[in-house]
């Protein structure tokens, strides 16, 4: 049975692991199995990517150069651009992007080609599994089909599971290995064979009965964050509204110790996931027939949030009978989360392209993005990228407003509210005692 022959490589450390895509999800997992004593291969598009990581250099803020250079010198983790090696791996995991299209319908294509180029080499004995979000289906609808024009049968010449990488970047309690891992397969077979195999490397696994649920599972977690990110976004602009302290009436609600969960409000949502997955569940539900009214209502409160954030630099700026036209602002923080630096879909280019499109000067300090590009944000700026620059009191002093919109923590917020005029704190970052010490204006979400 090909189940007990990939599960035997596995038991005495003969599997070699196959990662296809090597970035926030694919390079920690690739190095985890590296950890623990496995063989494992990266396989990348992006050369330099490669090169950097055969050189010992890890450009993935979650792990650790000293990490990857220890893995790298014991010759158990290597990266190629050379699919052909796929041959040789008896595991082979895809952690390929999964963006949207600009008609927010799902854009499978990288999981289309990373596919095609397992396909040219599937051999008997591999087991395949997905890692990507996508929508319930992809693995029994789109690859099982692709792998099975090679003629090779599943169970018995090959296995194809799907289980969701749940990585939470920036994250320092939570890693790969004490995430409890989901996994579904096509078959029975598959499901048992994927779940021996992150055993390995991860504290516990969760077995479902299909690839489809795995996939819906995913798809949910986001989902329910998106959704409840929204509430709590609603509620700030309503507690704005109402001048009551968002915060406060959260913090409060949160000693119910059942039955309430705290979600936090803030700029708007960023990063690769929870933005532009609950469209791939949205997109499944229409093929069916089906609305699925929270998502669209999540998303359409979600991206308001920029042009709220927006209004409370007017209304800060209107209060000191300043125009928006001319005004300096300086936002800190571009990130879409603290103490990293992806700044994919983050809210910040929205921001800042609000901002300046109301005539305001704007610049940006952040420790960990040198420089915003704003080419394929959807956004009316244009032309040269911005720097980010340096934090001093001329910076802060010179500056009309600052807006924090990402609370990176090595950020010296005490010097800020001594320093600032006017500040705008989208993240909670400023707390009651330095609020009560500032001698800026401070306005909260
Ligand atoms: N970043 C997160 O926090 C996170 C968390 C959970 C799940 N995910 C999901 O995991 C998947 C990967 O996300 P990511 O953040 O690691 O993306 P990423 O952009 O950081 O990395 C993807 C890598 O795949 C490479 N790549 C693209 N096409 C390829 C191909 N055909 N063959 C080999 N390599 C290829 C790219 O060069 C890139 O290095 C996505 O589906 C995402 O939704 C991401």
């Amino acid at each position: 049975m090909i189940k007990n022959e990939i599960i035997s490589l596995i038991k005495d450390r003969r599997a070699r692991v196959g990662v296809v895509g090597l970035g926030y999800v694919g390079l920690p997992l690739a190095t985890e199995f590296a950890a623990h004593g496995f063989k494992a291969t990266g396989f990348e598009v992006d050369r330099r990517k490669a090169e950097q990581i055969n050189a010992g250099t890890s450009y993935i803020g979650d792990i650790s150069t000293e990490q990857l250079k220890q893995c790298v010198d014991a010759g158990r983790l290597r990266a190629t651009t050379d699919f052909d090696q796929l041959k040789e791996c008896d595991a082979i995991i895809i952690c390929v992007p999964t963006p949207l299209r600009k008609t927010k319908e799902p854009d499978v294509s990288f999981i289309l080609a990373a596919a095609e180029e397992i396909k040219k080499r599937l051999r008997r004995g591999q087991l395949v599994i997905l890692e990507s979000t996508t929508y319930p289906g992809t693995t029994d609808e789109v690859l099982l089909p692709m792998l099975a024009e090679t003629g090779l049968k599943l169970d018995e010449d090959f296995l194809l599971a799907f289980s969701p990488e749940r990585v939470d970047p920036g994250n320092p309690d939570f890693q790969t290995h004490n995430i409890p891992k989901v996994v579904g397969g096509v078959t029975d077979d598959s499901t048992e064979a994927t779940a021996f195999l992150y055993s390995q490397i991860v504290n516990e696994v969760h077995p479902v009965s299909s690839a489809s649920v795995a996939e819906a599972a995913k798809l949910l977690e986001n989902t329910f964050r998106a959704v409840n990110i929204g509430m709590a976004n609603e509620m700030a602009r309503l507690c704005y509204a109402l001048n009551i302290d968002t915060w406060e009436v959260i913090r409060a609600a949160a000693t119910k110790p059942f039955g309430f969960m705290a979600f936090y409000p803030g700029p708007g949502i960023g990063g690769h996931c929870i933005p532009l997955d609950p469209h791939y569940l949205s997109w499944k539900a229409r093929q069916h027939g089906f609305d699925s009214r929270f998502i669209s209502l999540a998303e359409e409160v979600n991206s308001h949030m920029p042009d709220h954030v927006v209004r409370l630099v007017s209304d800060g700026l209107n209060d000191e009978s300043k125009s928006m036209r001319g005004a300096r602002v300086l936002v800190l923080g571009v990130a879409y989360k603290r103490d990293i630096d992806d700044v994919r879909e983050s809210p910040a280019l929205s921001i800042i392209d609000r901002l300046r499109t109301k005539g305001c000067e704007v610049s940006y300090h952040d420790p960990f993005v040198r420089e915003l590009r704003f080419d394929d944000a959807h956004t009316e700026s244009s032309g040269a990228p911005l720097c980010s620059v340096d934090l001093t009191d001329e910076e802060i002093k010179a500056s009309d407003c600052v807006v924090i919109v990402t609370d990176h923590s090595q950020t010296d917020y005490r010097r800020l509210v001594r320093l600032a005029r006017l500040v705008v704190d989208t993240r909670n970052a400023l707390n009651r005692d330095l609020r009560r010490e500032s001698s800026a204006r401070i306005i909260r979400l």
